[in-house]
């Protein structure tokens, strides 16, 4: 249990909050490359801050303000120039460090004029990396955005799923500390779910949790777990799979045949709202995806039909139950009125590490994972069970929104390719 201040301090993440300036520390995707195909702005929420994303005609990327300074126009009618975004309303453009570049008619009344030089437009940093567009929106120097090994690896395709889920982003997280929901949440329950649907193919048995275990590592925080019928010598405790500081969870499946590698990355949108990436690799030997071919797909959000009622279409697969579990806890889980068990140890260890990172960057250190080393930077290992790179996965157990993944369900053209 916390106190409502405490409560508030971990999930309060708009500008000059502990969160949010801890926060303001690391890149976060807002957007695919593939999502720039027919498009040249993209509307993004990011901490609590309304922006638009734009590519210009030379490819640059900025991430500017919403609304034009001049009589706040919105930034999203924007016409990209060779260098820039030009306000639809007036014409003034504005660079990708929120300089004003241009405004027409004020330099044809007042040619000698520096008008310009006094007005700008809030600015972020933005870069495409791994088919993904990246924010930063702390102060300079900018970290490196890290080179995590899925985002690295090669011989693999990869699709890109997203969801903007109507609920704070740390109880999204903090159930990536909660290993004992698996037997729960997507078994009996995804049990009792495919009973509704007359499913039998989606039945399901529970297989109770003997142990769990959670280790402090130099990127986060590794889960383990040891399940009835099982011993330390499985990869589930040998492995396990990390929660890398602060907001990603690594995971690993098995689905159709296919083994995949997935990050799951919780963006804090405001207080109330986050956007959830899944981010997963196939094994692809040989095969060639150009970052802006990588697929992008929505995932459903909504659990529940009008009436209130659950919506067992949406709730057949680990990503619809997570999503019911993470909603329903309110939009911002008052915490000063949980009841904390001994299942809950990884939570309360997550907890503490955010608050010594919030610590550390207000007595002006890096926070944990901040690249600044290209060395440090080449390839950043992260091992989970059901690593390819592993002899042995186990079983299938359906992951994140592998039931939307356009690679898995033979919506894309790739999937032929995998199949065999
Ligand atoms: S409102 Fe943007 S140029 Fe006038
Ligand atoms: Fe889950």
């Amino acid at each position: 249990m916390l106190t409502v201040e405490q409560n508030q301090r971990l999930t309060q993440v708009g500008p000059g909050t502990p969160m949010g300036v801890l926060l303001r520390r690391y890149w976060h995707p807002v957007a695919t490359l593939s999502q720039f195909n027919d498009r040249h702005t993209h509307k993004v929420r990011l901490l609590g801050e309304d922006l638009v994303l734009y590519r210009d005609r030379s490819g640059a990327f900025g991430l500017i303000g919403s609304q034009c300074p001049h009589r706040k126009m919105s930034m999203m009618y924007g016409i990209p120039e060779e260098r820039g975004l030009r306000c639809a309303y007036h014409g003034w453009v504005f660079g990708e460090d929120g300089s004003c570049l241009e405004q027409p008619y004020e330099e044809t009344e007042d040619p000698d004029g520096r008008f310009k030089d006094k007005v700008s437009i809030v600015s972020y940093k933005a870069e495409s990396a791994f088919g993904l567009i990246f924010a930063y929106m702390g102060p300079d120097p900018a970290p490196m955005i890290p080179r995590w090994d899925l985002f690295a690896m090669d011989g693999v395709v990869r699709d890109v799923g997203h969801a903007l889920i109507p609920c704070n982003w740390l109880q999204i997280m903090e159930n990536s500390l909660d290993p004992i929901h698996l037997e729960w949440l997507h078994q009996y329950f995804a049990d009792f779910v495919a009973q509704q649907k007359e499913n039998p193919e989606g039945r399901r048995s529970r297989t109770p949790h003997e142990k769990i275990g959670f280790d402090e590592f130099q990127y986060g925080i590794i889960k383990r777990r040891v399940v009835e019928g099982g011993s330390e010598d499985d990869e589930d405790w040998q492995s396990g799979h990390p929660m890398v500081f602060p907001n990603i969870l690594r995971q690993g499946g098995k689905r159709s045949g296919i083994t995949w590698l997935g990050l799951q990355i919780r963006v804090p949108v405001d207080d109330n709202t986050t956007a959830h990436w899944w981010y997963a690799c196939y094994p692809a030997e040989g095969q060639e995806q150009a970052p802006e071919n990588i697929p992008f797909f929505k995932v459903p959000v909504a659990t529940l039909d009008d009436e209130g009622q659950p919506l067992w279409d949406v709730l057949d697969n680990n990503s619809g139950q997570d999503i019911a579990a993470w909603t329903t806890q309110g939009a911002v889980a008052d915490r000063s009125t949980e009841t904390l068990g001994r299942s809950d140890k990884g939570i309360i260890m997550y907890r503490r590490m955010l608050e010594e990172n919030m610590d550390a960057v207000a007595e002006g250190r890096d926070p944990q994972c901040t690249f600044r080393d290209p060395d440090a930077n080449a390839y950043i290992e992260l091992v989970s069970e059901k690593d390819p790179r592993f002899a042995r996965p186990l079983g299938l157990r359906q992951g994140a929104a592998m039931k939307y993944s356009p690679i898995l369900t033979g919506r894309s053209v790739l999937t032929s390719d995998l199949d065999g």
